[in-house]
């Protein structure tokens, strides 16, 4: 093997290293900065009505997001916080959410 291939190949695999981990952190910080409001970070039993997100599945969270984005799931408040989420803001905080584990 040659040495700019191997240099090709070692720079691919650092950079989809750290676009994978930027997009937890870009969750974890649109999680801080908006969701935790309501719904707290970890909290499993965060007051009524909010329902808490850490641990929960990834792929409902996205789901439910993208509900209340296009309003096929109604929510005075959910429709108006979903409707400035990118595909990419929703995919890193539902990354981010359901990793965490829940306080109990
Ligand atoms: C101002 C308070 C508030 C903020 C801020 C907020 N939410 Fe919500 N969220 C709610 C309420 C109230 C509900 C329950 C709505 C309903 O009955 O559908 C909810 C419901 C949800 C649900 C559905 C959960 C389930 O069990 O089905 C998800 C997912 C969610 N929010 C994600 C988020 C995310 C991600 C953010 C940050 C980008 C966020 N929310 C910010 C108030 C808030």
């Amino acid at each position: 093997m040659n040495l700019r291939l191997l240099v090709t190949l070692l720079l691919t695999m650092m950079f989809s290293a750290t676009a994978q981990a930027a997009s937890i952190y870009a969750g974890k910080a649109k999680a801080a900065a908006v969701c935790a409001q309501c719904h707290g970070i970890r909290s499993t039993s965060a007051d009524a009505p909010f329902p808490p997100l850490a641990g929960r599945d990834k792929e409902y969270l996205e789901m439910a997001l993208k509900q209340y984005r296009d309003k096929t799931r109604v929510s005075d408040i959910m429709n108006n916080i979903a409707g400035s989420l990118s595909d990419r803001d929703i995919n890193n905080i539902a990354s981010y959410y359901s990793r965490l584990k829940p306080y109990n």
